[in-house]
């Protein structure tokens, strides 16, 4: 619950100016209090879409904001810290898309959502943690590529019998570069947690847990798992968002790796001058995001 005089001053003055503020679950605790509405990347992305709001303030990374723009190019959609860019969507470039596509002439293209607007454009459809199983299967064909992130691209490709074209160049680096000794000894001192892992991680983490889904995903998976303990593998954002959900259970970081600094970049006095100033617009071109559009699209009539 929040307390603090800038809390109030930002309830206030988003308040004043009508604008909707979304939180990414990685955000700081001190962000999601604040917000209308804390989500997953799906859901923020569908909920910019759908709301009548004229203004929205995303409190997160670059790429999420700038998906709402390509979704709603009337809105105005604003960033709480423009510099919060994400490296896993930075791990390719739109120019390095239409290599691929070159080198694999007629191979669809599948793309995370952590990935730029450019990239977007160049792509047959996007996915995120939650549905990228879903839209693989569902894409006619029996190969496709994936891009950008190994670790979700991977993780697809030990469950599908397609044929996966992997870019092996891009990961998130919260969740590949990861101590796994310090894992395995959270799991050794709490042998009856369940740990539940991100699919971008490091597939060395991935073999420790015993649930592998998005961070919605995980919400579900501590309700389907009453009087457990839980370890969490993803940015510590979720797992304290677990803990204000379910006050009376247990939850362990199982790395303090995992950490995402550009998720942290959006601090309470950066977000409250943003939101003072509506200066941090994001607005994506309109040829760019006519293209991305389409791939976007192409995501939620797959899944
Ligand atoms: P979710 O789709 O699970 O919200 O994950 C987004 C993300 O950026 C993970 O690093």
């Amino acid at each position: 619950m929040y307390t603090s005089s800038i809390q109030e001053e930002i309830l206030r003055v988003k308040k004043q100016k009508d604008i909707l503020l979304l939180a990414h679950s990685y955000q700081p605790m001190v962000i999601q209090e604040v917000a209308d509405i804390v989500g997953d990347s799906l859901e923020l992305s569908k909920i910019a879409r759908d709301s009548e709001y004229q203004k929205i303030m995303f409190a997160a990374v670059y790429f999420m904001a700038e998906t709402a723009s390509i979704l709603s190019p009337e809105k105005k959609i604003m960033i709480g810290n423009p510099d919060a860019g994400c490296p896993l969507a930075d791990g390719i470039t739109a120019e390095q898309v239409r290599e691929l596509k070159k080198k694999y002439p007629g191979t669809p293209i599948v793309c995370y959502i952590n990935s730029t607007a450019a990239t977007k454009a160049e792509v047959d459809v996007i996915c995120t943690s939650s549905n990228a199983l879903t839209i693989c299967e569902n894409l006619p064909g029996d190969e496709f590529i994936f891009i950008p992130d190994m670790g979700l691209g991977s993780w697809i490709a030990e469950q599908t019998s397609k044929k996966v074209v992997l870019w092996e160049q891009g990961n998130c680096p919260t969740h590949w570069e990861v101590n796994i000794s310090e894992i395995e000894k959270i799991k050794a001192e709490h042998p009856d947690a369940l740990m539940v892992a991100h699919p971008e991680s490091n597939p060395k983490i991935r073999d420790l847990a015993d649930h592998i889904c998005g961070t919605s995903g995980m919400i579900k998976y501590v309700e389907d798992n009453p009087g457990k303990e839980f370890i969490i593998a993803t940015e510590v954002g979720m797992k304290q968002r677990l803990e204000v959900m379910f006050p009376g259970t247990t939850f362990y970081s199982a790395s303090r790796m995992f950490l995402c600094p550009n998720m942290k970049k959006t601090t309470p006095e950066i977000l409250l001058e943003s939101l003072k100033n509506e200066q941090t617009v994001v607005k994506v071109d309109d040829e760019t995001a006519e293209k991305a559009r389409t791939a976007i699209n192409r995501m939620y009539e797959l899944s």
